[in-house]
C-alpha cells in the first residue's frame, strides 16, 4: 500500500544565537534523522517526554516550520522543500488539531466565521449559503447545534472549543489531521467523548491521525502504531499492542514503566530513570538514551548498530525482549 505519509531522514536544528553580535553558537537538535511512514486510515502516535521534538515534528509536515534537511513527502509529493505558494493545494489535505483549543480559535470570530472562512479561501464552497449550509452539518457532526454559529469562542467550555477545533478541520474532507496533545489539557471525561468522536469521524471520512501524546493511556486505546521519539530521534516504533507488551528498547520500557497504570498486566517493576534529561544541544553520541539506560554497556557510546539504509528504528543492542535475564548482563 502506498503510505499517505512518508518522512525520511527528517533533521530539524534551532540555531542559538548569543551576545551582542549575535554569534551562532550552536543548535537545538530537536529533530536527527527521523524516519516514519503513516499509511491511509491509520492512527500513528508519537509519543515520549516534553522537548523530545514532537511538536517539530508536527509543525515540519505542515510546513509552519523549515526542516533543516530530508524529506516529507504526502502522498509521493515532497513537501519539505517545495515552495509554500505550491502547497496551497495541500493545504487541504493535511489539518491541525493543538492542545489549547482557545487559543487557537480567533477569540474574536464567531463560529460561523471560524467554519466558513476555509471553505471560502480554498473554495470548496462558491457563495457563503452554501458554506453556511456546511457549517451547520459539520456542527452537527461534532456535536454541537446550530445555535453554536453566532457565538464567540469564550462562551463554550474546553471541550465544546476542541468539538470546534475539530470540526474546522473536517470540514476540508483532510485526508490527515495531525492532533498535537488535541486531548491533553481536557478532563478524563471529555478526553473519552472526544476520542470517540474522533474515532467515528476517521471511519466516516477515511481519516489518518499523527496523534502526538506524551500519555500513554490514551495511546493505547486510540493508536494502531506507535513511534517512541528521545532526544529527537526514532527510538523503537511498532504496532501499538506489540510495543506496549513488549518492549524492545530499554526506553520504551523506562517511559511504559513510569506509566500510571502497569504494562503489560503482568507485573511490572517501576523503572526510575537516573539523572536528567541531556540537553538536546549537545545530545549523548551513540544510543541518545545511554546516560540513564539501566542496562548501558561502553558499546552504548558508539554509532548506531545498524546503517543508514537499515531499519528505521534505534535498535538497541540489547533487544529486551529476547534477553529472558536481562539482572546478570
Ligand atoms: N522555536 C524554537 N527555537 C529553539 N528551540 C526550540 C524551538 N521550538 C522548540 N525548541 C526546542 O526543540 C526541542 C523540541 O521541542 P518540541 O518539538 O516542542 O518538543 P515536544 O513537543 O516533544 O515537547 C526542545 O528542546 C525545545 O526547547
Ligand atoms: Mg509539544
Amino acid at each position: 500500500m502506498t503510505p499517505l505519509l512518508k518522512i525520511n531522514q527528517l533533521k530539524k536544528y534551532y540555531p542559538i544565537y548569543k551576545g551582542v553580535f549575535k554569534r551562532k553558537t550552536g543548535d537545538v537538535q530537536a529533530l536527527r534523522e527521523v524516519d516514519l511512514t503513516l499509511y491511509p486510515q491509520e492512527t500513528v502516535a508519537i509519543v515520549g517526554e516534553s522537548g523530545c521534538g514532537k511538536s517539530t515534528l508536527a509543525q515540519c509536515v505542515i510546513r509552519l516550520i523549515e526542516p533543516t534537511s530530508g524529506s516529507v513527502t504526502f502522498l509521493g509529493r515532497e513537501i519539505a522543500h517545495e515552495p509554500k505558494e505550491a502547497l496551497l493545494p495541500l493545504r487541504r489535505e493535511i489539518q491541525m488539531v493543538f492542545q489549547d483549543p482557545f487559543s487557537s480559535l480567533n477569540p474574536r470570530k464567531r463560529i460561523k466565521d471560524i467554519l466558513v472562512e476555509p471553505l471560502l479561501y480554498h473554495k470548496v464552497c462558491q457563495t457563503e449559503e452554501e458554506a453556511l449550509k456546511l457549517a451547520k452539518e459539520t456542527l452537527a457532526e461534532v456535536g454541537l447545534n446550530e445555535g453554536a454559529l453566532n457565538r464567540f469562542p469564550h462562551q463554550f467550555s474546553g471541550g465544546q472549543q476542541q468539538r470546534i477545533a475539530i470540526g474546522r478541520a473536517i470540514i476540508l474532507k483532510p485526508k490527515l489531521i495531525i492532533l498535537d496533545e488535541a486531548v491533553s489539557s481536557l478532563d478524563v471525561s471529555v478526553q473519552a467523548q472526544i476520542l470517540n468522536l474522533l474515532a467515528s469521524l476517521q471511519e466516516r471520512y477515511r481519516l489518518s491521525y499523527l496523534f502526538i501524546t506524551h500519555d500513554l493511556q490514551v495511546v493505547e486505546q486510540f493508536a494502531d502504531r506507535v513511534f517512541v521519539l528521545y532526544l529527537g530521534k526514532v527510538m523503537e516504533s511498532g504496532p501499538t499492542k506489540e510495543l506496549f507488551s513488549k518492549p524492545r528498547h530499554p526506553y520504551t520500557e523506562a517511559l511504559l514503566s513510569a506509566a500510571p497504570k502497569e504494562y503489560p498486566t503482568e507485573k511490572r517493576e517501576r523503572i526510575l530513570l537516573k539523572g536528567d534529561l541531556p540537553s538536546p544541544i549537545d545530545p549523548p553520541p551513540g544510543c541518545p538514551f545511554h546516560t540513564r539506560c539501566p542496562y548501558a554497556q561502553e558499546i552504548c557510546k558508539e554509532p548506531p548498530p545498524h546503517k543508514s539504509d537499515g531499519p528505521q528504528d534505534w535498535f538497541c543492542i540489547l533487544d529486551l525482549t529476547k534477553k529472558k535475564d536481562i539482572s546478570n548482563l
